[in-house]
């Protein structure tokens, strides 16, 4: 079943029944200013940080569902309404909400009044506007109202929701005209406040919810919407809010339009008032004064759109399926940006309280991100690698407000030092700066101990040689990539954090897993060395690649499959011998991707146990059997019930690295297989099981062992969304950036004859022809006409170039 339908022209999905099975939501803002959206127009604001800087209040897990975001209400006699059906929900003539590229727009009409509500923020401004128009479809003169309606939150979000002695307090506000300013905790410490305006006249306002709701309102209820007549409150303290009330009159035919902005500003220190308790409103005046009128709000419209155009021309493609190219084209490049953007901290499943940036989830996300805007690609590697420390481990998680290492939850995942390499090396590889690799770099946020981000990675790359266990496989620490694998955590107190209890180093267990990433992303270091001349380095590592190949040929393979890791008591984890948990995915998918056991038949063989032992029809599951029973000495991982997140759920972020490892072997059908599978665009029909939004991947869909086998969670921020694109750009359609220039090598299913693409790279425009070879025609890559020395363009410099690639 289907609750709307994709409108590729446009770059949107179009929602029509707004009772989807969970908000699904839209991403505005790709700078500093970001805004969650529903379908339903829930969601909140913030500036830079969802935690530190909240905008607006939300409610995770409220009842109902959803109900805090950026609803207008419209008040037509006794009727009251929204474009979005939220929170009112009142049965609308029709209802259509688009999803678009960081804008959303809500239409709605009910007994002759239709209604739309855009709402985007523009480039490079913080805020967040609504374009509204009214228009009245019938033949007679309507009265009618608006009201606007926001929830501030007291900045920071955890405080917020949990601090009231204080916080029923603090709260302060000023009004002038029709801007509401949000000033809580601005005479203290604080140089930002938030601007909640509307470029018309209005009516009438309040800033105190109490007033407005009522103190037992609700958000469908409003006493004042209910009355048609605000109070003017002015808050003090309690729960300040912004509401406007506009009156309408309008003739038959006639259209009305609005332009209402929430905004964050801040001042420089000692520029702060400009009276005793008056706030300095310069900046706030000048950021309405940029959006006054319709034409400028149209224009800074156009403006994103034309951001958008020119982000996803950098890469798009044209085959024979509209599914995969609106993934490849739109959505899934959308989704890196905002992975990129996000991390995993706020989503409808992350509150935006709990992690910031994460290590290895940022360094992940910029592999699908790189191509689009490889300036902040870079800068982000640098932030990052800022936040490791002088032996080569690094901070896990760090804040994006301050950028420094969040220390609740330390260190210690050991395969967050490979991460950097994987991120840097993408990056070379994008852009052929090798600038980057000298740039100073400070460890653990201190810049007295700053070094080259070479020494960056140079540290990455010994501390796994550095931190091996009894079979010389490398140690594990609190967990790898499967942050639920705590080996060395042995938690029996409910409510303790399994990935921060227990020692951070453990001497005995270790991961298959992180050897295979150390033999694939060792080798990018390498040959870094080598390009930077440095052999003698560069030959140190090949031995330490060679050795960790042979270590997990010898110690890590079970007989038909790769093991998973050896325990804190070196029992093996992922065997057949065990009765849970005989296969794991990971060190099949990322064994393979580095070539390990290719040439032996050992890569083959695991590639064919993922087949029986892992593959549904909705994916591949982490681990088989699952576990039914609690292991203390393998930690979160046996928390969950079977079947779902890392204990056998469908954990979409790691069936790519499959997906990947089948092109390596040469299986582009089994790859195209799997890729399809969990592809959103590929399972829309099945929207009802599947729950989640149809234009995005999620984190987990549950597995063949759960009673709910097809239902995804937690949307959006995903690593999904970085190796999907991997493994579809460069495994299936296999167009790869290398160092030496474009490499276009595909590994297509049987039943696609070929394809044609458009990728900038390095200044480039290539448009890309690949096709099958006709009988007897020979196979090979063309530049305008030349022919290349195997599947590399090289890169020229022009400007165009035209590229024909046959394939067998
Ligand atoms: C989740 C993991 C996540 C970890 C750290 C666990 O509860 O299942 O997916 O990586 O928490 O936040
Ligand atoms: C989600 C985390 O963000 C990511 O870092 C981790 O690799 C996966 N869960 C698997 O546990």
């Amino acid at each position: 079943m289907q609750y709307g339908h994709f409108d590729d022209k446009n770059r949107e999905y179009v929602i029509t029944d707004w009772e989807t099975p969970l908000p699904w939501i839209n991403y505005l803002g790709s700078d500093d200013f970001f805004t969650l959206l529903s379908n339903t127009a829930g969601g909140y604001a913030f500036y830079k940080d969802a935690r530190l800087r909240r905008i607006t209040r939300y409610r995770y897990n409220n009842l109902p569902l959803d109900q805090d975001g950026f609803h207008i209400y419209i008040k037509d006699n006794k009727t009251v309404w929204n474009p979005g059906c939220r929170p009112c929900g009142t049965k609308l003539d029709s209802y259509e909400c688009r999803h678009g590229m960081g804008y959303s727009i809500f239409k709605g009409e009910k007994n002759g009044i239709s209604v739309s509500q855009k709402m985007f923020v523009p480039a490079e401004d913080n805020v967040l506007l609504y374009h509204v128009s009214i228009k009245n479809n019938s033949d007679t003169t309507r009265k009618l109202q608006l009201f606007s309606f926001v929830e501030f939150c007291l900045w920071d979000a955890n405080d917020d929701s949990t601090n009231f002695q204080r916080n029923y307090s603090t709260g302060e506000v000023e009004v002038h005209g029709s801007a509401i300013y949000h000033k809580t905790e601005y005479r203290e410490r604080r140089n930002h406040y938030s601007i909640f305006w509307c470029n018309r006249k209005a009516d009438g306002f309040d800033t105190d919810m109490d007033i407005f709701n009522g103190p037992y309102g609700s958000a469908s209820e409003p006493d004042a919407v209910l009355e048609g007549k605000c109070r003017n409150s002015i808050a003090h303290g309690w729960r300040p809010c912004g509401a406007h009330q506009l009156d309408i009159s309008l003739k038959a035919g006639e259209e009305y339009t609005v332009v209402f902005g929430l905004g964050y500003i801040e001042n420089p220190d000692d520029d702060k008032w400009e009276a005793l308790d008056a706030v300095n409103r310069t900046r706030a005046e000048q950021m309405m004064a940029r959006y006054s009128t319709d034409a400028e709000v149209s224009a800074a419209f156009n403006e994103l759109r034309t951001l958008w155009n020119n982000l996803l021309g950098n890469f798009s493609i044209k085959s024979q399926d509209p599914r995969l190219d609106r993934m490849v084209n739109i959505w899934n490049q959308y989704q890196c940006m905002v992975t990129f953007n996000m991390s995993r901290s706020a989503s409808y499943f992350e509150s935006g309280m709990g992690r910031g940036m994460g290590f290895r989830d940022s360094c992940q996300d910029l592999l699908g991100f790189v191509h689009m805007i490889p300036g902040r690609a870079r800068a982000r590697i640098l932030d990052i690698a800022a936040t490791q420390f002088p032996d080569g481990s690094s901070y896990h998680q760090y804040q994006p407000l301050t950028k420094r290492g969040n220390l609740a939850v330390g260190s210690g995942f050991n395969d967050d030092p490979l991460w950097l390499i994987a991120g840097t090396d993408a990056y070379i590889r994008e852009t052929g700066d090798y600038s980057i690799l000298d740039e100073m770099v400070p460890f653990d946020n201190n810049p007295d101990l700053s070094q080259p981000l070479m020494e960056h990675l140079r540290r990455s790359f010994n501390y796994t040689v550095t931190h091996l266990g009894p079979h010389r496989l490398p140690l594990i620490g609190r967990a790898d990539w499967n942050d639920c694998l705590n080996l060395n955590c042995f938690s029996a107190q409910p409510g303790e954090s399994f990935q921060t209890t227990g020692p951070s180093e453990g001497p005995v267990a270790e991961s298959i897993f992180i050897a295979g990433m150390f033999v694939k992303y060792g080798k990018a270091y390498e040959r870094i060395c080598r390009i930077s001349g440095n052999n003698v380095e560069a030959d140190e590592c090949a031995r330490h690649i060679a050795e960790m190949e042979e270590a997990v040929l010898k110690d890590g393979w079970d007989g038909q499959w790769f093991l998973r890791a050896y325990d804190a008591f070196s029992k093996p984890v992922g065997t057949h011998l065990n009765e849970e948990a005989q296969i794991f995915i990971e060190p099949q998918g990322m064994c393979v991707m580095a070539g390990i056991g290719k040439e032996t038949g050992e890569a083959e063989k695991a590639m064919r146990s993922v087949h029986e032992r892992l593959e549904t029809k909705y994916g591949v599951v982490l681990n088989n059997p699952p576990f039914r029973r609690y292991h203390l000495e393998l930690g979160e991982i046996s928390s969950y019930p079977p079947g779902v997140k890392e204990n056998a759920g469908i954990f979409c972020h790691n069936n790519p690295w499959i997906t990947m490892a089948e092109t390596v072997l040469g299986h582009a059908d089994e790859a195209w297989d799997l890729y399809q599978k969990i592809c959103p665009a590929f399972i829309e029909d099945i929207s009802d099981i599947h729950r989640t939004e149809p234009y995005v991947y999620s984190q987990m869909i549950a597995g063949k062992d759960s009673p709910r086998f097809g239902e995804a969670k937690n949307s959006w921020l995903t690593g999904t969304a970085a190796w999907t694109f991997l493994s579809i750009s460069q495994g299936i359609l296999g167009i790869v950036p290398d160092y030496d220039g474009l490499q276009v090598k595909p590994c297509l299913p049987s039943h696609m004859d070929g394809f044609s693409a458009t990728r900038l790279f390095r200044g480039t425009s290539y448009s890309i022809t690949v096709k099958r070879a006709k009988k007897g025609e020979q196979t090979g890559l063309w530049v305008d006409g030349v022919r290349q020395e195997g599947f590399i363009i090289p890169a020229e410099g022009k400007k165009e170039a035209s590229v024909t690639v046959i394939i067998g």
